[in-house]
Parts: structure tokens; sequence; C-alpha cells
């Protein structure tokens, strides 16, 4: 028998601070405002000169370091991403590259929010299946390109971030009590697809003059319907795989990471599993919503304060455009 287990993690994010108070500045908001509606009260910002795969190389260097392993051992590189460097190549190309990662095939994922869900559940695929090994999982956004800084709805939301996992095959049973991942399980439901989305720019709307006036290169979001599914689907998510890991109860988990979107939808999918204070990791009042950084963002920061100890149960949760939405239970090695 094979697990996936997670054998180091690491984060990045950029230096440049955007508070709410700068946000004042900006749109018509207040402080108040962001606070009482999300929690958020800063977030990064990426430089000029960084683009993506300068934000999840940095994260996954310092992963690699966490697990103790070269560059060269990688043999896949996984980037979830909505914000991608380019069109093509991919940014995990560019991500092997920088970090030396070169005897490893790369490509990108596209699951919005619930990229390192799927990223987790492609990984433990592959690793169960034996075709990999070690594989280098990366969350890396520039969520800051595609915010329309003129709209007050989605522009106090978002910010830039990277996070990464060393995900590593280990001998025994996760199933049946060796550390590693017990069940994942990813969802989608695309006729909801203009929930939120960046309409223009790609095949559908070619970049024009057209496109830049009418601003369709920006992010847009249907917030309130998404905040009613967000909650039914992350608490849905939470629920399925801990039955398919034979019955484990909410109270049983050590640690709830779940993507940070906002804190009254953290709070609401906590009072629906019946979760304690503390139980669900929360660190989204620093960084916003950082779409498929912000699992693994979360996970690196809880492992660094010491949350996270071996043989502890963590449930990882998001949900976001596509729609998309999935779980994963780990027991930690
Ligand atoms: N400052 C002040 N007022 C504002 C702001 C702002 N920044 N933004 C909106 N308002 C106003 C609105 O204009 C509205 O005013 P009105 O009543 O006069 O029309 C009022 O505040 C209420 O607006 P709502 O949109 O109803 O506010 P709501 O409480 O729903 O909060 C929010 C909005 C924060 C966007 C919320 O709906 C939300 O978090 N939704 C989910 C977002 C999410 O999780 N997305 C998923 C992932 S994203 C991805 O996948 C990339």
């Amino acid at each position: 028998m094979t697990a996936t287990i997670i054998a180091g993690t690491g984060s990045y994010v950029p230096d440049r601070v955007l508070t709410n108070a700068d946000l004042e500045r900006m749109v018509d908001t207040s402080d108040e405002w962001i606070t009482a509606r999300t929690g958020i009260r800063e977030r990064r910002i990426a430089a000029d000169d960084q683009a993506t795969s300068d934000l999840a190389a940095a994260a996954a260097r310092r992963a690699l370091e966490a697990a103790g392993m070269a560059p060269e051992e990688v043999e896949l590189v996984l980037v979830a991403t909505a914000t991608p460097d380019m069109f093509f190549p991919a940014t995990a190309c560019l991500v092997q590259t920088a970090i030396g990662a070169t005897n490893a095939a790369a490509f990108d994922l596209s699951a919005a929010c619930s990229g390192f869900i799927y990223g987790l559940n492609v990984a433990d695929a592959y690793i169960r299946s034996g075709t990999y090994r070690n594989v280098l999982l990366i969350g890396a956004e520039t969520m800051s390109r595609v915010t329309d800084w003129t709209d007050r709805s989605t522009c106090v939301l978002f910010g830039d971030g990277a996070g990464a996992v060393v995900l590593k095959a280990a001998p025994g049973d996760s199933r049946a009590g060796a550390p590693g991942i017990l069940h994942s399980r990813i969802h989608s439901d695309g006729a909801a697809w203009d929930y939120i989305c960046v309409p223009g720019g790609g095949s559908r709307l070619p970049p024009s003059n057209d496109l830049v006036e009418k601003r369709l290169q920006y992010l847009q979001m249907r917030g309130n319907e998404t905040f009613k599914v967000a909650v039914r689907n992350m608490e849905r998510a939470a629920r399925a795989v801990l039955d398919a890991a034979g019955g484990i109860k909410p109270q049983d988990l050590a640690l709830v990471v779940p993507h940070q979107a906002n804190m009254r939808i953290l709070n609401a999918v906590a009072e629906r599993l019946e979760l304690s204070e503390g139980q669900m990791f929360v660190n989204l009042q620093s960084y916003g919503n950082t779409s498929a950084a912000s699992v693994p963002l979360a996970l690196d920061e809880a492992v660094r304060g010491g949350r996270v100890h071996s043989g502890d149960l963590v449930l990882f949760l998001a949900f976001g455009s596509g729609l998309t939405w999935g779980a994963a239970l780990l027991r930690w090695a």
C-alpha cells in the first residue's frame, strides 16, 4: 500500500501591504464595512516586476527546504492558478526552470479558489497509482492583476501570494491509520460559470480596445449568490469526505484549513459543522482571498506556528469559480 503524505510546506507573500485605510482612499468604502462584511484588514500586492511564477518559485523553494528534498528529485510540478504568467507556456514550466526541478514534468491546473484541493486530488491519484513518488504542488496567484481597482464590490476582497507542499509516497494504508491523504473529493458546476469570472482576454472575447474600455479584463462576481452556494457546498464536501473515511466526525478533526474567502462564510461553515473555537485556521485578516494560494498559505502558517502534529487529522476545504469545490482529509505524518 502507498499513501500520499505532506513532507514539507512553504509560502511566500509580496512585501507590499494594502490596508483597508489605503482602499478608503481609492474607492467609496470604509474599514468598518470591509471588516464587518469580510473580516479582511489587509492584503499583499505583488511588485510591478513580480509575476505568479515568481511568487510560486519562492514558496516552492521553502517547501523543498522544509521537506529536505533537492529540486532534481521532484518528478511533477503542479501549479494551481487562475492568474498564470501567460496563456502559455504553463506557469509550472516557468517555476520548474526557476527552481531547477530539471527532472520534472510540469503543468498548470485551473480550478480558481479550489485549485489546491484539485491539485491534492490529482497528485494523490498519481502517487497512489505509482506513477510519481515526489510531487511539488503550488497554489499561486496575482489576483491584483485581474482586480478592477475602481470596483468597490470586488477590489476589497483579493490579494496576492503563494503556498506550496511537497507530496511524497509513503508506505502504509492511510485508510487504516497510516499517515497520508485518506480521502479527497472534487466537484464542479459549470452551469454557474458566470458567478465569478474574468470575461475578457481569452478566446471568447480576445483583447481589444473595446474590451479594455468596458473593463472586461477584470474579475466580475455575483457575491451574494456565491456566498450562499459556498457555504452549502463546503459543508457538503466536508461531510462527504468524513463519511467516506469511515464516519469521522467534524469534532475529531485537529484542524480545518479552509479557503480564506470571507469570515462570514467561514463562520457559517464552522457553525454548520459544529466546530469548536479554534478548530478552523483563519488568516484572511492579513491576506484577503488569495484564490488557489489561500489553503497552502494558511497551512504553512499553521505548520510553522506549531498547530499541526504527527497523527493529527487535518481537513482542507475550498470553493471557487467554475463553480468548483472540494475537500481533502489527511492524517499528518
Ligand atoms: N464598501 C462599502 N459598501 C459596499 C462595498 C464596499 N467595499 N461593496 C459593496 N457595498 C455595498 C453594496 O453596494 C450594497 O449597497 P446597497 O445595499 O446600497 O445596494 C451593500 O454594500 C451590500 O452589498 P452586498 O453585495 O449585498 O454585500 P454582502 O454582504 O453580500 O457582501 C461580499 C459582499 C463580501 C462580496 C460577499 O457577498 C461575499 O463574500 N461573497 C462571496 C465571495 C466569495 O467567496 N467568492 C468565492 C471565491 S472567489 C474566486 O473563486 C476567485
